[in-house]
């Protein structure tokens, strides 16, 4: 073939190309439960239709509830109904999956799985290794996990992916990290934070170090303050059992807002390589100011919502929903001012805020920039002029967003704040996809980068481990705020006393 006619590739294609998976068996514990049926078996068959899972490859399903294949392959082929209607790539998918019957805490379900898994590689020819997806409660990961060592299929190349709460609290995250360590080797181990697998999380990296304008100004003489805010118009839904004994604090704080903080304000890691990402992490949070309750200053604010309006829409109050105790003292909202203690970050308070049944699903981290020296438009004061803000927008309107002041038609003073957007979804023609294809499609191919490391869990939970007994020590008051609410009292003076304010929701 003449050269001029060769496909060219351009070196940002081969960058984009993605790493199909390496050959596996991947076993899911609680395959009938919520979050496979939302979230894992859809984007394993994402994953399969782009042909990004290398044949050969099964998915072996377990679970209490007695059902054959045929019957798990009837349930997985509805949930795949509305995204592909029964076409020869969703058949060929289903003849992938299997599953298995037991209990968790009966060491036969083990040996079970062992046989099968044996079987399947034989039948299938699968030469690859295993990946134990725990999708159940987290009060068993432990046994899961020891379950699996006992009946030898714990050795590597195996790998165990552990969904998050991980631990409740300092102590228990460090017991189970002993209890799995036990078995796996911290290189076999992928903690989930699904917020890692979103584009926009991931691409915080990205618009600060391939960028060289912005890292000059990433610091405390040009930031005046960062916000970070998950807000979402749902309650508790049909979660209140697992809710109860979680709140906004575990549930959302110690992991999702920790895990966008280390992105925004960690330092240049020294590659784009897994560990070198997590030690930076490590890095910053250890550079987080101790939470103390007692200084008078109250840093940490938590809410519960009552009925209100959501949507135009009459809501319950959180002790009203089903499996809710009527005298909960359960935060559904938790809001924080916190201080990096570094050479970059000195005096720059970073508000992180999340919360259920607030106005509507949003979640952003916003830069407010210092506002300008001094005004040299006679006729216009210094307070006219609104900060530069930049929005890294995470949902529901993926993109980045720059606030600036520009001349407007009209007298030679006349000023007006401009937005400069860029939407991914226009951008890209399409939104990006669910957080959860990156992550299965990763821990398949061995890359650990957006997986939470040990010692991450232990600095988040070990940061809050004042605010966690403030909680049941009674120094940690619980206000109200009405569902469809912006916000209340006392988490505005959260800012309100350094004359800022939360950005609307
Ligand atoms: C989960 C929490 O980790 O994240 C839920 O347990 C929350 O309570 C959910 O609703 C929010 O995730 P997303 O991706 O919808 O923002």
């Amino acid at each position: 073939m003449p050269n001029d006619i060769l496909p060219t590739v351009n070196r940002q294609e081969i960058l984009c190309a993605e790493l199909p998976a390496d050959p596996c068996g991947l076993v899911i514990f609680g395959a009938s439960g919520d979050l496979t049926r939302r979230k894992l078996l859809g984007s394993l068959f994402e994953l399969y239709k782009k042909d990004l899972l290398t044949e050969p490859f099964y998915v072996l399903g377990c679970g209490r509830s007695q059902m054959s294949d045929e019957q798990f392959r009837q349930i997985v082929s509805e949930l795949l109904l509305p995204m592909s209607p029964s076409s020869h790539k969703t058949q060929a998918f289903l003849e992938k999956i299997f599953f298995t019957a037991g209990d968790y805490d009966n060491g036969s379900i083990y040996r079970n799985i062992k046989n099968r898994l044996d079987d399947l590689d034989r039948k299938l020819n699968v030469r690859g290794r295993h990946i134990f997806y725990l999708s159940v409660p987290p009060d068993i990961y432990a046994d899961v996990a020891q379950g699996l060592g006992s009946a030898g299929l714990a050795q590597s190349p195996a790998a165990i992916v552990i969904e998050k709460p991980f631990g409740r609290d300092l102590q228990s995250a460090v017991t189970l990290n002993k209890a799995v360590h036990e078995y796996f080797d911290e290189s076999q181990i992928y903690r989930i934070d699904h917020y890692m697998g979103k584009e926009t999380v991931q691409n915080i990296l990205m618009f600060r170090f391939a960028n060289a304008i912005f890292e000059p100004v990433w610091n405390r003489n040009y930031i005046d303050h960062v916000q970070i805010t998950i807000a979402e118009s749902i309650g508790v839904e049909h979660r209140a059992a697992y809710y109860e004994t979680s709140g906004a604090i575990r549930d959302m704080f110690q992991n999702h807002m920790m895990s966008m903080l280390g992105l925004v304000a960690m330092e240049p890691p020294l590659s784009f390589h897994a560990e070198h990402i997590r030690n930076e992490k490590i890095k910053l949070l250890s550079s987080i100011r101790p939470i103390d309750l007692h200084d008078g200053d109250q840093e940490f604010v938590r809410g519960q919502y009552t009925g209100g309006v959501i949507d135009g829409k009459p809501v319950a109050g959180y002790r009203q929903e089903h499996g809710v105790r009527p005298d909960s003292q359960t935060e559904t909202y938790i809001a924080a001012r916190l201080y990096i203690d570094n050479w970059r970050w000195q005096g720059v308070p970073f508000y992180l805020r999340t919360g259920k049944r607030l106005p509507q699903r949003l979640t952003e981290i916003a830069i407010e920039f210092k506002p300008v020296p001094h005004s040299l438009f006679a006729s216009i004061g210094l307070d006219s002029f609104p900060p530069n803000v930049l929005v890294l927008k995470i949902q529901p309107d993926e993109g980045i967003s720059l606030s600036f002041q520009a001349k407007r038609p009209g007298s030679k003073a006349c000023m007006a704040t401009l937005n400069m957007d860029f939407n991914y979804a226009e951008v890209f023609g399409h939104q990006p996809p669910e957080a959860y294809q990156r992550l299965l499609l990763d821990c398949m191919t061995g890359d650990q980068t957006l997986f939470v490391r040990q010692d991450d869990v232990e600095y988040c939970w070990s940061l809050l481990e004042p605010v966690l007994r403030g909680c049941t020590q009674g120094a940690m008051p619980l206000y109200d705020y009405p569902a469809g609410a912006q916000s209340f009292p006392a988490a505005d003076n959260l800012l309100h006393k350094n004359g800022r304010a939360w950005r609307k929701i």
